[in-house]
């Protein structure tokens, strides 16, 4: 680590020293200017981190971290198509394929922009005529539905988008399979007609087991139904082409990407296909012009007002100077059901790194656990924990300022709900306070005495509140850009290659080992005792 970054963060850390007895309540009470001074806009996204437990030093200090880290530097080099992914040589250039990448800019030293206009023209009109019903079924009716199967970044980032954009959908009902479990298939495809479904296979390498056992499984049920005309009901979507094509599906029904679009990363490019098929193409662009803007934003705001990297330095703080081990993402909006889960496999397969750039072991802990559900359901499944338990779960609430709904009343109930939960993980209140009110509910003294520290609420826990006027393409493909910058700024301070992930190599491996012993032939040599146990276990209980 460089001298400059050794003391920059030292100087992060006196100021944690130095805020660590000051709580939230202080913090207001001493800066009635707060909220104007510790939130940022971006058109009509506001972010607002003043219920973080930091205040204008702690953030100039976090500042200065990120230009002793050479943030801007790095992140041009993102941009500029640079091999920033060096395990695998690879560039991180997702930002490319909404418009984020000059014209002419060379990637990979080979694809050019226009290349990458051309395959999402080329999956674009695809979509348009599925939509249509110009690519019709084989007995020429339109596809009334269509079943995605991928896994990982080739599933959540479509599955996250497909649902939340749920008012724009017009063309045919879109469905997701990605585990292996064949009870995620089955329950899918129950009931569909295959004479009038089409399956998508989205695998960025196509040899994923999850996916080609599925698609397998699904390719032997339009076969069932359709023979041979079944490959009339198939397209991938892949940047191994050629495996693709072994797989039986015809070159003009694959949809090709790069190896610089990272899965998690690839919700940009053809692997948006089943997106494209339910909103059209002119929103899909939406989508993409949403994220564009993020990218613009983040390229040329300074510092002290750009968003990803302010989020970015806010969530170091929460992990590095406050310690917390993981993160709760609340969307207060249902549509956004599955964004906590896009999000998780966003930060933890990005920056979920023990060892930095180098190869040596990482200075500090690096990302957090993300999980979380929609606002209000999770009010009443772990709020009490947030509220109450041991341990501070900072915490990203994202509202809509308008609904798509007609109805205001449920919207205005929504939206105070996400307020008041910030109030109180904020605030909290005090056992003076609880006494108080028992009090003026008529509770007797020794009662109110008694329940006193239970209904205390020890406030000082922090978050972020996200607010942006509607959920629809535009602001969405925000949202994501916002997301996944602020994981590259993180990455860039923790020094970890955030877009590789070997973490998840050798459990594959290991699985294809034993996948024979569950088919009755020898254990593999060398097996542990508490493997070969419960193989045996399995065994008899499948013979039962
Ligand atoms: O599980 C790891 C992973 O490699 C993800 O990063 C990726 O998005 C997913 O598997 C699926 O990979 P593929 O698109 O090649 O099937």
């Amino acid at each position: 680590m460089s001298d400059a970054m050794a003391l920059a963060w030292r100087a992060v850390e006196r100021e944690g020293e130095r805020l660590k007895g000051h709580s939230l309540r202080e913090l207001f009470a001493r800066d009635p200017g707060r909220f104007a001074s510790l939130s940022f806009a971006f058109g009509d996204l506001l972010v607002d981190f003043s219920k973080e437990r930091i205040d204008r030093a702690a953030l100039d200090a976090l500042l200065a971290l990120a230009e002793a880290a050479e943030l801007p530097a790095r992140r041009d080099a993102m941009f500029a198509g640079e091999r920033i992914n060096t395990t695998e040589d690879r560039a991180a250039l997702h930002s490319a394929l909404r418009g984020g990448t000059d014209e002419g800019v060379a990637m990979d030293g080979a694809v050019a922009a226009h290349e990458v206009m051309a395959v999402q023209a080329r999956f674009l009109a695809f979509a348009e005529d599925v939509r249509g019903g110009r690519c019709a079924a084989r007995d020429g009716g339109p596809f009334t539905d269509v079943v995605h199967i991928g896994i990982g970044g080739s599933h959540l980032g479509p599955e996250m988008a497909v649902r939340a954009l749920r008012p724009d959908h017009d063309g045919p009902r879109v469905h997701f399979v990605s585990n292996v479990d064949g009870a995620d298939l089955a329950d899918t495809i129950r009931g569909f007609d295959p004479a009038r479904t089409l399956v998508l296979v989205a695998s960025k390498t196509f040899t994923t087991q999850e996916t080609m056992t599925n698609a397998r499984s699904a390719r032997a049920w339009l076969e069932a139904a359709l023979g041979d005309r079944a490959g009339a009901h198939l397209a991938a979507i892949s940047s191994n082409v050629d495996a693709a094509g072994a797989f039986g599906i015809r070159r003009g029904r694959v949809f090709g990407f790069w190896d610089w679009v990272g899965g998690r990363y690839s919700l940009w490019s053809a692997i948006g296909l089943p997106i494209a098929i339910a909103i059209g193409a002119a929103r899909f662009r939406r989508l993409l012009a949403g994220a564009a803007d993020m990218d613009a934003h983040f390229r040329t705001a300074p510092p002290c007002r750009n968003l990803p990297v302010l989020a970015g330095l806010v969530s170091i703080w929460r992990r590095n100077v406050m310690r917390c081990p993981s993160v709760a993402l609340i969307p207060y909006d249902q549509r956004l059901a599955r964004f906590p889960a896009y999000v998780q496999q966003l930060e933890m397969e990005s920056n979920g790194k023990r060892v930095a750039r180098d190869g040596g072991p990482v200075a500090r802990p690096t990302a957090p656990a993300v999980w979380g559900e929609p606002g209000t359901n999770a009010q009443h499944s772990f709020f009490q924990l947030l509220h109450q338990g041991t341990d501070v779960v900072p915490v990203d609430f994202i509202v809509a300022a308008q609904a798509r709904e007609a109805d205001a009343d449920h919207h205005r109930l929504l939206v105070a709900n996400c307020l008041a939960q910030g109030q109180a993980l904020a605030f909290g209140r005090t056992r003076d306070e609880a006494r108080a009110e028992m009090g003026a509910a008529g509770v007797d003294e020794v009662t109110a005495e008694r329940l006193a520290p239970h209904r205390t609420f020890p406030g000082d826990r922090p978050s972020t509140t996200i607010v942006h006027h509607r959920l629809d393409p535009r602001s969405l493909g925000r949202l994501v850009a916002l997301y996944e910058h602020r994981v590259f700024v993180e990455g860039v301070l923790w020094d970890v290659n955030s877009f590789d992930q070997w973490g998840v190599e050798l459990g594959k491996k290991l699985a294809d080992r034993l996948r024979p012993a569950l088919d009755g032939s020898p254990l593999p040599e060398g097996v542990d005792v508490s493997t070969a146990g419960l193989i045996r276990h399995l065994d008899r209980s499948t013979a039962r």
